[in-house]
C-alpha cells in the first residue's frame, strides 16, 4: 500500500480552461452582477437582447469595481465618473471630455471574458493572459445526450477550501458511508467490496458504464434497468450519467474557486422522466442536504490542514485524486508549451469497499 505524504497544494489555479459562473437564470436580462472567478473581479450581465457578457471588473480609468455601476441601455456606467463600457468592454463614452479634446475611447477596455450559455448553465472562460482570450483551447462541458435542456434543481453552495481539496472531495468514494450515512444512501455497516473499471476520457478520466451496486439504496428508487457511468473532468467537473430505458438522470457537480482558499459548488440534476417532476421539492431537499454534508466535512478538513497541511493518498480509493494531480500537471505543461495535452491516465482496475 502507498501511503506516501502528499502536500495540501494551494496551488495556483489551473488556467486556459471553462469555470462554471452559475445557473443561466441567475443572471437577469439588462442587470450585472460582481463576482470573483480564479482570484479576478469577473463582472457578468445580459444585454436587453438577453446576451450575455462578462468583463474584468475594473474601471480602467481609477480602477473602481464597474458592477457597482449601472446598466443603461447595454452599456455598463461607473459610479465613479461615468465612464461607459459595451459588453465587449471598449468604453464608449467619457462624460468628462469637452468637444476640444480628442480621446480614442475605443483604445481603452476592460479585459473581457469568453462566455457562453451550455443546457441552462452560464460558463466563463479564464485564460493564463488576455491574449488567449480570444481563442478558447477547449468547449465548455457538455453532457452528451440530453441536448440543450437545463437543470432540473440547481444546489450552489460555498465551499472554505482551495480547489485542490473540493475536487479531492468529489474523487472521494470512501467517504459515502461516513458522511452521507443515511438510511436511504448508505451506511458504514453495510460497505461492499467494489470492483470499477476506468478509462481516460478527452479532458479526464471515467469510471466506465456498469450496474450500481446493491447497496447503493437510491437508484433502487429509479426502478427498471439502470446503468451508470461517472465521469471526471477538469478543471473540476464531474457527472455522474444514469441511463434507465431511454431515459436520462444526470448529476452534474462543478467547482469554480473564487479565491485560493474559497470555492463555489454547483450540483445540478437533469433528468427526462416526467415523473421526477412530482417528486422535485423532495430532490431538492436532499440535493441539499447531501451537498451540505460535503461542505461541513470539507469545512473541517480545512480547519485541521490549517496546522499541518500533510495528507496521505491511498491505494486504491484515492487514486482518482492521484489521477487529477497528474491531469493538473500534464494541463499547466502542455498551455505552457504550446504543444497538444495528453493525457496521462491509462486504464486501470480500481478496488475498494463503500
Ligand atoms: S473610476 Fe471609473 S470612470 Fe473614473
Ligand atoms: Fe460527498
Amino acid at each position: 500500500m502507498d501511503t506516501s505524504p502528499v502536500l495540501n497544494g494551494g496551488s495556483p489555479h489551473l488556467e486556459n480552461l471553462w469555470y462554471l459562473a452559475g445557473p443561466a437564470k441567475d443572471f437577469k436580462t439588462g442587470k450585472i452582477s460582481g463576482h470573483v472567478i480564479l482570484d479576478q473581479p469577473v463582472l457578468i450581465g445580459r444585454t436587453r437582447q438577453g446576451r450575455a457578457f462578462a468583463f474584468q471588473d475594473l474601471c480602467p480609468h481609477r480602477g473602481v469595481q464597474l458592477s457597482k455601476g449601472r446598466i443603461e441601455g447595454d452599456n455598463v456606467v461607473c459610479p465613479f465618473h461615468g465612464w461607459r463600457f459595451r459588453p465587449d468592454g471598449v468604453c464608449a463614452h467619457i462624460p468628462s471630455i469637452v468637444t476640444s479634446q480628442t480621446v480614442d475611447t475605443e483604445k481603452i477596455r476592460t479585459r473581457p471574458y469568453p462566455i457562453r450559455e451550455v443546457q441552462g448553465n452560464l460558463w466563463i472562460y479564464m485564460a493564463s493572459d488576455e491574449a488567449a482570450d480570444s481563442d478558447p483551447l477547449t468547449e465548455p462541458f457538455r453532457i452528451p445526450d440530453i441536448g440543450d435542456r437545463g437543470p432540473d434543481i440547481a444546489t450552489p453552495l460555498v465551499f472554505e477550501t482551495d480547489m485542490d481539496n473540493a475536487v479531492f472531495g468529489l474523487l472521494d468514494p470512501a467517504h459515502g458511508a461516513f458522511v452521507h450515512s443515511n438510511s436511504w444512501w448508505r451506511n458504514p455497516g453495510n460497505l461492499k467490496e467494489k470492483e470499477k473499471r476506468f478509462e481516460p476520457c478527452t479532458m479526464g478520466f471515467t469510471m466506465v458504464r456498469h450496474k450500481p451496486s446493491s447497496n447503493s439504496q437510491i437508484y433502487k428508487l429509479l426502478g427498471g434497468e439502470l446503468t451508470t457511468e461517472i465521469g471526471f473532468h477538469l478543471p473540476g467537473v464531474r457527472l455522474e450519467h444514469i441511463r434507465v430505458g431511454r431515459h436520462h438522470i444526470c448529476n452534474l457537480t462543478t467547482v469554480t474557486p473564487t479565491t485560493s482558499d474559497r470555492c463555489l459548488v454547483h450540483n445540478f440534476l437533469y433528468w427526462t422522466q416526467g415523473w421526477l417532476n412530482t417528486v422535485k421539492p423532495l430532490a431538492k431537499i436532499l440535493a441539499k442536504r447531501f451537498l451540505q454534508q460535503d461542505q461541513w466535512i470539507i469545512g473541517l478538513q480545512n480547519e485541521a490542514l490549517r496546522f499541518e497541511p500533510r495528507m496521505m493518498l491511498i491505494h486504491d480509493a484515492d487514486i482518482q485524486q492521484k489521477w487529477y494531480m497528474r491531469l493538473k500537471d500534464a494541463w499547466r505543461e502542455s498551455t505552457e508549451n504550446g504543444a497538444p495535452f495528453k493525457n496521462p491516465i491509462e486504464p486501470a482496475t480500481l478496488r475498494w469497499r463503500t
